[in-house]
C-alpha cells in the first residue's frame, strides 16, 4: 500500500497508482484497494482468487475471494483473468470495468449471473452448517442422478468421457484426495484403467512421470486450491487434457480445465467438507458409468438412478438414527485418540473419518488400513485408545479378527457394521448397526455419513468451535 500511496503523490491517477505497485509485486496474491476520496475501488490478482459481482438495479458492486460470499446482493459474478485490474466506480457508466496493467480495456474476464439464493446461505434450524450440510446430502444425490442421467449433466459425462484417457492421474488435496482415493476404486473395478491418485502437494514436486493421451482428474470443492490448481497447471505443461470434479462453477480449476463435472453440492459453508465429499465420489462414479457406455442404456440408466436413491434412502435412516450416534459420541469423546478403520473400498472413508474428527474436535485421530496396524500402530492401543471400526460384508472376517487383536489390547471398539452379526456385535462396545443390502460400490457413502455425525457430535461436546476450526480455512489458497 505504501506504494500506491507513493505512486499518487507522484501525480500519478489511481489506475495507473496501482497497476505501477502491482508490477513491482512477485508471487500469488490479490490486492483490493479503496480510494478513501473518490471511493473507488481497485482490485488485481496473480494466482489468488478474486472474484466482482454487480447488481445492476441497485448500482451496488462488490469484490471478494469467494462468489459464494456475493450471494443476495449480485446477480452477475465475474471472474477476471491474472494481472487484470477490477474498477468499481460510481462515476463511470458501468459500475464494474476491466483493464490491462497498460490502461487499456481489458476482455480478460468472464461472468456468470448467480444461481444463488439467499436462502442457501441460512443455517434455518440447524444449530451448525456442517450439520445442515450432513443433512442435505440426500437430496443432493437424487438430485446429482437427475442432473447426470436425464439433464444437462449427460452432455458434459459424454464430452469427458470422449477422451478416452490411457491413465488418470487423480489428484487433490485433503478430504477431496480421499474422494479421489473412492473415484479410484470406482474407475479402476468398472473401466480398468490405471488410475494413480496423489497429493496434489507432492505431485507437483515429485517429476511425476505424465504422458500426453494420459488424462488429470482433479477434484475441488473450492476450485481454489494452491496445490490442485499447481498439479493442474503441470499436467497441462505435459499436454495432458486435465478434468475437474467439483463445486464451484467459475472458480480458477473450472476456467483451467478442458472439461469440468460440477458435483452440484450448493454452497458448502461449514469448513469441514462433507456433502461435496460425497458429492465428489458420486459423480466419480457417474464419470466410470460414462467411460463404461453404460450412459446409452435406459435400462442400465434405471439401475444407475435406482442405487442411487437407494444409497439416499440410506443415509435418510442414519439420520433418523442420529440419537445414536450422539450417544456413542458421548460415551467416547474424552478418550485419549481414535484409530479409524477399514479394509478396501472403507480404507478410504477410514481416512476421512479420521480427518473430519481432528479437524473439528481437536483429537488426534488416524485412519488406517485394517491390515496395516500390526505393522506398528497396534503399539498404541490401550484403554485409552479408541478403535472407530468400519465393518463392510466384504472381508468381513478378516476385519473381524483385526478388531480382535485391538480388544485383547484393551483397545475400546466401536463398530460401525451389519445388523445381526454375533462375531462383530459380541466385541464391539458400542455398535452402530447398517445395512449394506444392495449398495456395492457405493457403501463407503453410507457409512461415511455415520463417521460425519460421529465427529459432529464428539465436537459439540468437546464446545469446539465447529463451522471454524481453529488454524483452517475453508480455502486453501497458499501453498
Ligand atoms: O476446496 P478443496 O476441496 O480443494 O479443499 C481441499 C481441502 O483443503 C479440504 O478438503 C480440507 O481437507 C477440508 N477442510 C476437509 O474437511
Amino acid at each position: 500500500m505504501a506504494l500506491v500511496t507513493s505512486n499518487l503523490k507522484k501525480e500519478m491517477s489511481f489506475l495507473t497508482a496501482v497497476s505501477e505497485a502491482f508490477k513491482r509485486t512477485d508471487g500469488n496474491s490479490a490486492f483490493v484497494v479503496l480510494n478513501a476520496e473518490t471511493s473507488e475501488i481497485l482490485a488485481i490478482k496473480r494466482g489468488a482468487p478474486l472474484v466482482a459481482g454487480l447488481h445492476e438495479a441497485n448500482s451496488d458492486a462488490s469484490v471478494s475471494s469467494d462468489p459464494y460470499a456475493l450471494v443476495g446482493s449480485s446477480e452477475t459474478i465475474y471472474f477476471p483473468g491474472d494481472e487484470v485490474l477490477v474498477l468499481l466506480s460510481k462515476r463511470n457508466n458501468d459500475i464494474i470495468s476491466f483493464f490491462e496493467l497498460d490502461g487499456s480495456e481489458s476482455k480478460n474476464y468472464k461472468s456468470k449471473q448467480q444461481e444463488m439464493s439467499l436462502e442457501a446461505t441460512d443455517k434455518g434450524d440447524f444449530e451448525h452448517f456442517m450439520l445442515k450440510e450432513i443433512y442435505e446430502q440426500p437430496g443432493l444425490i437424487r438430485d446429482l442422478v437427475q442432473f447426470y442421467l436425464a439433464g444437462e449433466g449427460a452432455e458434459l459425462l459424454t464430452k469427458v468421457s470422449a477422451l478416452k484417457p490411457e491413465k488418470f492421474h487423480i489428484s487433490a488435496c485433503g478430504t477431496a484426495a480421499y474422494a479421489g482415493m473412492v473415484i479410484r476404486d470406482f474407475i479402476e473395478h468398472r473401466n480398468r484403467i490405471p488410475c494413480a491418485v496423489e497429493l496434489a502437494s507432492e505431485f507437483r514436486y515429485r517429476n511425476p512421470l505424465l504422458r500426453e493421451g494420459e488424462v488429470g482428474l482433479f477434484i475441488s470443492q473450492s476450485g481454489e486450491t494452491a496445490d490442485t490448481l499447481a498439479a493442474q497447471g503441470l499436467c497441462v505443461e505435459n499436454k495432458m487434457k486435465t478434468i475437474s470434479i467439483v463445486n464451484v462453477e467459475g472458480s480458477t480449476l473450472y476456467r483451467d480445465c478442458d472439461e469440468n463435472l460440477l458435483i452440484r453440492a450448493g454452497i458448502e459453508i461449514g469448513v469441514a467438507s462433507t456433502k461435496a465429499f460425497t458429492q465428489q465420489a458420486l459423480t466419480g462414479c457417474l464419470l466410470s458409468y460414462a467411460l463404461a457406455g453404460d450412459l446409452t442404456s435406459e435400462e442400465k440408466k434405471k439401475e444407475i438412478a435406482d442405487k442411487y436413491s437407494l444409497l439416499a434412502e440410506r443415509i435418510d435412516d442414519i439420520l433418523s438414527r442420529v440419537d445414536e450416534l450422539k450417544k456413542i459420541a458421548e460415551e467416547i469423546y474424552n478418550y485419549n485418540g481414535f484409530f479409524f478403520t477399514g479394509r478396501g473400498q472403507y480404507f478410504p472413508v477410514a481416512l476421512e473419518g479420521a480427518l473430519k474428527l481432528k479437524e473439528i474436535a481437536y483429537v488426534h485421530a488416524e485412519g488406517y488400513a485394517s491390515g496395516e496396524l500390526k505393522h506398528g500402530p497396534i503399539a498404541l492401543i490401550d484403554d485409552q485408545m479408541v478403535n472407530i471400526a468400519i465393518v463392510g460384508p466384504k472381508l468381513f472376517d478378516k476385519t473381524i479378527s483385526n478388531i480382535q487383536e485391538i480388544k485383547a489390547r484393551r483397545g475400546v471398539i466401536v463398530g460401525l457394521g451389519p445388523k445381526g452379526e454375533s462375531d462383530l456385535d459380541d466385541i464391539c462396545d458400542f455398535k452402530f448397526d447398517l445395512n449394506f443390502d444392495g449398495l456395492g460400490e457405493l457403501s463407503p457413502l453410507y457409512v461415511n455419513v455415520a463417521n460425519q455425525l460421529l465427529a459432529y457430535y464428539m465436537a459439540k461436546f468437546k464446545g469446539t468451535d465447529i463451522d471454524k476450526p481453529r488454524n483452517l480455512a475453508k480455502s486453501v489458497t497458499v501453498e
